[in-house]
Formats: structure tokens, C-alpha cells, sequence
């Protein structure tokens, strides 16, 4: 597998037109959140690869910014990448608190950017079940008390049930899409699987566009789904 280093652009290149795009997707989730408060915000994608994480840690970067209280939770337990892209050592996390009882307070860990997180820890199994559970859901209800913003990082949807199960704990869902990438088809799907289980999808970003090549877009694009009922 190729190795590639996460880029936070929001921390690393925070004039640049991508982290600005990020911003945007911000002030997007902002402005959807007039009646009901958007504080669990899930980013996913139909498919592997499509740019999840990215989104999670650059939207987390962009709260940090405001000075807002976030934490990141990596409900990946497939391929869980968030330790990577902040350079953390995956050795402890959801795993201590769900089988050892751990107090996930302790759990936690604080990057020198502002933002905290929670890494998977060890290998989950079932975590379908897991994360439909009580105990997961307590965790969240307690964690709503204690920051302003909680992103959680999911797994494909047309992977694993995973994603849909949290997107009934999650107000709202970021759904990402990786342009030339991500099949039309799958796209679809994913979206139609999301909103078969209520999920309120609270816009998408069309990620891995070259600002170079593609005149006319950002580096990473928002969409309003407002419009996208009919497609
Ligand atoms: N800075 C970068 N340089 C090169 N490639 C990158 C970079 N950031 C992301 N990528 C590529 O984009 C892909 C998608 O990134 P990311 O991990 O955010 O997607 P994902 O949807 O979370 O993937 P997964 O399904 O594995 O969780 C990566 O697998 C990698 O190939
Ligand atoms: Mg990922």
C-alpha cells in the first residue's frame, strides 16, 4: 500500500483556496443548523477511499480555529486513520471504554492543534453492534455535554451497515464524494441507503479536485443536498 502523509490544509496552508473551501463547508453546517443544533456531525462516502477522513480532520481543524471545543471520534474500525493523520499511536480508545469499562475521559487524546480525539484502539469486533448500542450512545449523550462540536469519522456506507447505524446517533451527515473517483452509481446508492435510515444529510463535498486542473472549483467543493432530491 502506498504511504501518504494526512494534510490538515486548514492548519498547514490555511490561505489556500482548499482550506477556505473547507470554511465554507462550515459555515454551510452553520446555516443548516437554525432549528436544530448540528453538534454530532458524521462525515461518510458510498465508497473506500472517497476522502472521509480528510473531511473530518480538516472540518475538526476549522472549529479548532474558531477556538470551539472538538473532538474527533474514529468510528472506523475497519480502516481507522485518524491516529495517522495526527501522528498518534493507536494503542488505546473506543475499544478500553466499550470492553474494559475505561472511563473514556481517559481515553482521550489532546493534539497540540486544539483538537482531541478518540482512536479506535485495539481491533473491534462486531462493531455494527457496538455502536448501536447503549453504551455507545451514553458515551455520546455525555461527550454533547462537553464540546461544541463531536465529528465522527465512519466507514463506507456501502460497505458495512456501520455508517447508516450511526447516522441515527449523528444530527447531521457529511456525505463526501471524490471527484473522478467515486462512481455515480455507488454515489447514489449510498445516499438513497443513508436516507432509507432517516439520516439528515446536511450537505456533501466533492473531495480530491485539483484546483490547478478544474477551473471553477475549490479544492474541496461544497453541495447543498436541498436540490438533490430528484437525482
Ligand atoms: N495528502 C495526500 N496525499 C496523497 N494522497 C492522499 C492525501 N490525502 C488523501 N490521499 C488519498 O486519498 C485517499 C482517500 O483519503 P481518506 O483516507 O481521507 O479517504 P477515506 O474515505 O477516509 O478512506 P477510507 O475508506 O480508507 O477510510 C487516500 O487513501 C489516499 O490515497
Ligand atoms: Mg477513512
Amino acid at each position: 500500500m502506498e504511504f501518504f502523509e494526512y494534510k490538515n490544509v486548514v492548519i498547514e496552508s490555511p490561505n489556500s483556496l482548499e482550506a477556505e473551501a473547507y470554511r465554507k463547508l462550515e459555515l454551510n453546517i452553520s446555516m443548516k443548523a437554525t432549528a436544530n443544533k448540528l453538534q454530532v456531525i458524521q462525515c461518510t462516502s458510498a465508497t473506500p477511499e472517497d476522502g472521509k477522513t480528510t473531511t473530518c480532520i480538516n472540518l475538526a481543524a476549522v472549529y479548532a480555529e474558531k477556538k470551539k471545543k472538538v473532538i474527533i471520534l474514529d468510528f472506523d474500525f475497519h480502516r481507522p486513520k485518524i491516529h495517522r493523520a495526527f501522528h498518534k499511536v493507536n494503542d488505546q480508545g473506543f475499544y478500553d471504554y466499550i470492553r474494559n469499562d475505561v472511563d473514556y475521559h481517559d481515553l482521550i487524546v489532546h493534539d497540540e492543534s486544539g483538537i482531541d480525539l478518540l482512536l479506535t484502539g485495539k481491533h473491534l469486533s462486531f462493531p455494527h453492534i457496538v455502536l448501536g448500542s447503549q453504551k455507545t450512545r451514553n458515551m455520546i449523550d455525555s461527550l454533547r455535554n462537553e464540546y461544541e462540536y463531536i465529528i465522527v469519522d465512519t466507514p463506507p456506507v456501502l460497505s458495512v451497515t456501520d455508517a447508516s447505524i450511526i447516522s441515527k446517533i449523528a444530527d447531521g451527515v457529511v456525505y463526501v464524494a471524490a471527484y473522478n473517483k467515486t462512481k455515480k452509481d455507488d454515489s447514489k446508492e449510498g445516499l438513497k441507503q443513508l436516507r432509507d435510515n432517516n439520516a439528515n444529510i446536511i450537505g456533501g463535498v466533492l473531495a480530491n479536485v485539483d484546483v490547478r486542473k478544474t477551473k471553477g472549483y475549490h479544492g474541496y467543493h461544497y453541495y447543498s443536498d436541498s436540490n438533490r432530491q430528484d437525482q
